[in-house]
This record gives C-alpha cells, sequence and structure tokens, in this order.
C-alpha cells in the first residue's frame, strides 16, 4: 500500500487517509517524499531550462559570428551617420565596398541590407515566408491603431485577410478614384482628402453591397482602415511618381515629344483620354516603367523583419534582423541594365520584364508575399494622368517646356 499511496501527490492523501486509515507516521514520511519529490523536479526543470538558455546562446553568438560583411559603425550608434540624407544612394555606395548583402548597426538595430537582383529575390521569394514580418520605425510606432493597418503588422492569418480586402477595395474603386469628379472638386484640398473621401464611399459602406466586409469577417472599424490605408499609402506614392516622369519628360523633350505623338495618333484631341486607352499607348507605358526604374518612390521598400535564424546565400542572418532591399540601387545595377543612368524608355518596348515581382532587377512595387496590393490601381492612375497631362499640350507648349 506504502508504494501505492507514494506515488500519489500529496492532496490525494486526505482520500487515501478515509479509505485505508493511514497510520500519523506513515503519513508524515509520505508527505515528506512528496515535497523531496516537488524540489527534485524543480531542479531538474530548472537545469534543463538553463541548458536551453545556454544552448539558445550560443546558437545566437554563432549566428551573429557568421553575418554578412559590413562597416564597423561607431560604438552605440553605429552606421546611422553614414546614411546621410539620401541613405538609398550612401547604402549603394557601401554596397560597393562591402558587397551586395551587408550588415549594419543603426544604432542598436542590426540591418541587411540586399543591393543586387540575386540577393533581392534570395529575400523576397526564397525565404520570403521567413522576411515577411516588419520592423516598425519609432516614427510610425507613434501612430494610433498601427495594428489595424495591412503595412505595418507581421505577415500572419489576420494581415492575409485584411491584404484581400484592401487588394478588392483597390479594384472596385478604381473608377472611383479616376473619376472626373473625384479627380477635379477632392484632389483640390488634400487636407481635406480623408474626411470627403469617407463620403464618397459611404453608400457603399453602409449597404455592404457587394459583401467585402460579411465575406472577409472583419469589423466595421477594421473595414473603415482600408480605406484611410489606400489613400494614405496611394496617394503620395503616385504623386511622387507622377513628378518624377513629369521631371525626366521635361529634361528629355524628344521623349516627351515621341509620347505626344503616339497620343494624338491612337487617340486625338476630340475626346479625354480614357482608361482602356492606355493598352493603346506602350511607349507611354515604357516611359512610366523607366521612371520607375530609375526613381523608385519607396527606395528601400518597407522594412522586413527576419521571423527565425535562416542561412542566405552561406551567411546567417538571425532571428528579428531588420532587412532592406535598396530597389533604387537595383534598378541602376550596370550588370542588369545596360547604361543604367540613362533615360532609355525603349529599352521596356524591347523586353517582357515588368514591375509585377517576377523580374527582380526592377521591384518598384517590390515582390513576393508583401508586394503592394495597389499597384495595378497606381499604374492605372500613373498612365491615365500623364495621358490626361500630355494629350491637350500643343507643339508651341511643348517647345516652351
Ligand atoms: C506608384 C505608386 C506606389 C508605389 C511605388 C508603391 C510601392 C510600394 C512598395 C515598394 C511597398 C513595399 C513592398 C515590400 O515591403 O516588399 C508597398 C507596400 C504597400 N502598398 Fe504600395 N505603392 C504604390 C501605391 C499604392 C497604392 C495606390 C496603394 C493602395 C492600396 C498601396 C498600398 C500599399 C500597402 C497597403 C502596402 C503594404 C503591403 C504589405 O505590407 O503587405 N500602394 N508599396
Amino acid at each position: 500500500m506504502e508504494r501505492i499511496v507514494c506515488m500519489q501527490p500529496y492532496s490525494y492523501l486526505v482520500q487515501a487517509e478515509k479509505l485505508f486509515s493511514i497510520d500519523p507516521p506513515i503519513k508524515a514520511s509520505i508527505h515528506n517524499q512528496s515535497q523531496q519529490n516537488k524540489e527534485n523536479n524543480t531542479i531538474v526543470k530548472k537545469s534543463k531550462k538553463q541548458q536551453y538558455q545556454q544552448e539558445n546562446r550560443i546558437t545566437r553568438r554563432k549566428a551573429f559570428r557568421n553575418l554578412p560583411p559590413g562597416p564597423p559603425g561607431l560604438p552605440i550608434i553605429g552606421s546611422l551617420l553614414e546614411l546621410g540624407s539620401r541613405p538609398n544612394q550612401s547604402l549603394a555606395e557601401l554596397a560597393k565596398i562591402h558587397g551586395p548583402l551587408m550588415t549594419l548597426k543603426l544604432g542598436s538595430v542590426t540591418t541587411i541590407v540586399a543591393s543586387s537582383p540575386e540577393t533581392a529575390k534570395e529575400i523576397l521569394h526564397k525565404h520570403d515566408e521567413t522576411f515577411s514580418a516588419r520592423t516598425v520605425p519609432v516614427a510610425v510606432a507613434a501612430q494610433p491603431n498601427l495594428e489595424a493597418t495591412v503595412a505595418w503588422i507581421n505577415g500572419d492569418h489576420l494581415w492575409k485577410k485584411k491584404r484581400r480586402s484592401l487588394a478588392h477595395i483597390c479594384s472596385l474603386t478604381t473608377d472611383s478614384i479616376l473619376s472626373k469628379n473625384f479627380v477635379t472638386k477632392r484632389l483640390q484640398n488634400y487636407s481635406t482628402l480623408y474626411l470627403s473621401e469617407k463620403e464618397l464611399f459611404a453608400p457603399r459602406w453602409t449597404l455592404d453591397l457587394q459583401a467585402i466586409r460579411r465575406s472577409s469577417s472583419l469589423s466595421w472599424l477594421q473595414m473603415d482602415n482600408p480605406v484611410y490605408e489606400l489613400l494614405m499609402a496611394g496617394s503620395d506614392t503616385s504623386a511622387i511618381t507622377m513628378e518624377w516622369v513629369m521631371a525626366e519628360l521635361l529634361r528629355n523633350p524628344h521623349e516627351l515629344q515621341k509620347v505626344r505623338e503616339e497620343i494624338l495618333q491612337q487617340i486625338g484631341i476630340e475626346r479625354p483620354v480614357k482608361e482602356s486607352d492606355i493598352e493603346k499607348l506602350p511607349y507611354l507605358q515604357a516611359v512610366v516603367k523607366e521612371t520607375m526604374r530609375l526613381h523608385p518612390t519607396v527606395s528601400l521598400l518597407l522594412p522586413h523583419k527576419a521571423q527565425n535564424d535562416i542561412d542566405v546565400l552561406g551567411y546567417t542572418v538571425p532571428k528579428n534582423t531588420q532587412v532592406l532591399v535598396n530597389a533604387w540601387a537595383i534598378g541602376r545595377d550596370p550588370k542588369s541594365w545596360e547604361k543604367p543612368l540613362e533615360f532609355m524608355p525603349e529599352r521596356f518596348i524591347k523586353s517582357s520584364v515588368d514591375y509585377k515581382g517576377r523580374n527582380f532587377e526592377f521591384i518598384p512595387f517590390g515582390a513576393g508575399r508583401r508586394i503592394c496590393p495597389g499597384m495595378s490601381l497606381a499604374i492605372r492612375m500613373v498612365n491615365l494622368m500623364l495621358a490626361s497631362i500630355i494629350q491637350p499640350l500643343n507643339n508651341c507648349s511643348v517647345a516652351r517646356l
């Protein structure tokens, strides 16, 4: 009986005592035994934990020892001062010294920078699941309701749902965004854009006619945010791209004249350009692509983060490392592009390279699972805006430009 009772925890003794009427001395010895067992278990548990911690520390030390090469940096601030006011350009210069996969310390943040099509492919395609998390810059972290965004949450189940909804909204809103009413009335005053935009979408939200919300099982509050995100992520990026296209065309009047001739030949000046006309304007599309190659608006993409230790091209990228992809440097890589610094839209007429994330030498929208979900909306907007600006120009105004 002693053997049986010894296996039981002390609390069961009350029951056992009633059933088998155990003697007080036996009871005391069982109690001591049980206490002893508990202590032994704790010691075993502690030593296992310590062993695990020690092993983990060794693995992490090894991972940090096998990082890609990079500048040594200063204590505490690391290489922050080397970034300057144009980090994309400074990082491209550093990559010429340290290689297309390099490590920097930005303050306390270990950062890996990919600066070639091959290294970008490793990060965004081969190991895209591991690198699908985000590091959130302090300035962004101050934003309220960050967890309701698509761009700044980790690539988990909720992110997938939100992203699907946002992509759906993008495809539905193209017509509204491109409508004459929106462009002329709403965009006149950027500061009122967010509120006005709520009005614009109000009937669709309220009725949920296309069952976007119901099918995605997100709350009204969460659904509200994609509209905000669409406008915040989409307006600046598209506007800056437009500015670069116009700057390049003013610098290259011959190319401007070619775009204009194409519009006059295909559409004329009697009616305004429509979205469906864009496919008839390959040279205009090539001009937009060439501008995005030289001037990707989000030149370092959004910061990615390693979710676990991972081997990349023989180096180890430790868990929680921040990963940047220099799309600006990649678009100007002389190994991928002939005369990389020249504005030559023709190069896109002859080749099938596009921005959809399959050609890693041209990734203005990123690639892999975190590729920009507003890509096709943005491209349609920029192409149509450009055509609408150039169509009314006459020979005199082009010559004056
Ligand atoms: C010319 C215009 C645009 C450019 C150049 C651009 C570029 C980018 C880039 C480079 C990324 C990061 C990809 C990565 O981290 O790997 C991104 C992400 C994102 N973009 Fe765009 N974008 C543009 C327009 C838009 C528009 C119109 C929307 C509206 C829906 C949008 C919504 C987003 C969102 C929500 C993300 C985060 C995606 C995620 O983290 O899963 N963007 N964009």
